[in-house]
């Protein structure tokens, strides 16, 4: 069992132990003396975590109701949060209450802005169920739900009061998930550690279980730095962006259909590095994204791309920031006109 304390303004522990959802309810207890909670999860989750949470929940006297949604980017919208909000009110969840986030980063995403609205604000856990929300969503406080104008363009920074890791949870994943995850655990080795980018390399998608609590760990304790230097994002955490300008536009040029998060960091972080840095830096993370079955580039021309970076949040005026490593666990923040950025994808 390994513990990281979150030294944000609303500080929290994130603790990372195999089994531990089997405990989340005297985890839970040693936060809040409150007795009532609304679980907000997904179909697929649902179906195969619940039971467990509930009945830990039981045996430490918390009594919940569960709210689920349909499995998906496409539920993250302001329908199922004014759904969420209705449910809320029917079960009469008060201040004193609090919610729990069972799933991806789209389940914490949602709960999460929910909880900062909600009653102008209660408190939430955090029980992340993807490898990506392990290591990134669940910790941190940014939330969010998409708009038609674009990705995650409304929400709040709202801490959780506790985030719960159990990596037994993600032996259930799809490879394609996994895949997803391996995908922001790499970006953490790029900008800032250069072990783990290696034990990534020495690894493939066929084995990485093997090693998951140390990448879980050593992931989120690079986060924690990194927010607790930044919390509201105004510099320094831009880092974590490094692959998300291209990678958001992947995303959104395909619809948020058939094209995860995951593989929209992947291609952004290959796409940067191949045309700004060196080739071998290039050569070694083309060959670990592979590795994890992820995509080092996109069909999508780059003339297409490009609206949907300038509508990005990392675009302000007409000024747009993007992240480039051009050593492995280095990070550098570089800001240029839109019309620069422009020639530099298209160059
Ligand atoms: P997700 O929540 O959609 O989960 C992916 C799929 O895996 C879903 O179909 C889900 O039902 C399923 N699933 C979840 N846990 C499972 C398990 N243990 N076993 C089997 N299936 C399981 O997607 P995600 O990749 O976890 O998160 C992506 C979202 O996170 C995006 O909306 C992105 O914007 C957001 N995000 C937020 C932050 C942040 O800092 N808040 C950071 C990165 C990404
Ligand atoms: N995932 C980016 C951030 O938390 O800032």
């Amino acid at each position: 069992m390994k513990t990281i304390h979150i030294g944000t303004s609303s500080p929290y522990d994130v603790h990372i132990e195999r089994g531990s959802l089997l405990k989340s309810g005297e985890l839970i207890s040693s936060v809040t003396n409150s007795k009532k909670a609304a679980v907000i999860t997904d179909d697929t989750v649902n179906e195969l975590y619940s039971e467990e949470l509930i009945k830990s929940l039981q045996r430490n006297g918390i009594n919940a109701d569960i709210f689920v949604f349909p499995h998906g980017e496409q539920s993250k919208n302001l329908h199922t949060l004014g759904e969420i909000f209705d449910f809320l009110c029917k079960k009469r969840i008060t201040r004193s209450d609090f919610l729990i986030a069972l799933g991806g980063g789209v389940v914490g995403d949602i709960t999460g802005f929910a909880a900062a609205c909600f009653l102008r604000g209660i408190k939430f856990v955090q029980i992340p169920t993807t490898l990506l929300a392990q290591v990134d969503s669940s910790v941190g406080g940014k939330t969010a739900v998409d708009i038609p104008g674009g990705k995650n363009l409304v929400g709040a920074f709202k801490q959780p009061a506790l985030v719960i890791c159990d990596s037994d949870t993600l032996r259930t994943l799809p490879e394609e998930e996994l895949s997803c995850g391996m995908a922001e655990v790499i970006k953490y080795g790029m900008i800032r550690d250069k072990n783990l980018f290696e034990k990534c390399e020495s690894h493939s998608i066929t084995d990485i279980h093997e090693v998951m609590d140390d990448i879980v760990y050593t992931c989120i304790d690079i986060k924690r730095q990194v927010v607790e230097n930044d919390e509201f994002d105004n510099g320094e955490r831009m880092i974590l962006n490094f692959g998300h300008t291209l990678g958001h536009a992947i995303e959104g040029w395909h619809k948020y259909t058939d094209y995860t998060h995951g593989m929209g960091v992947s291609a952004g972080m290959c796409m940067m590095t191949r045309r700004l840095c060196s080739s071998d830096i290039a050569e070694r993370l083309e060959k670990c994204a592979e590795a994890y079955k992820l995509p080092v580039n996109t069909e999508a021309p780059m003339k297409e791309l490009l609206p949907f970076c300038t509508k990005d949040k990392k675009c302000e005026a007409s000024n747009i920031s993007y992240i480039i490593c051009p050593e492995i666990g280095r990070a550098e923040i570089k800001k240029v006109s839109v019309d620069d950025f422009r020639i530099l994808m298209e160059g």
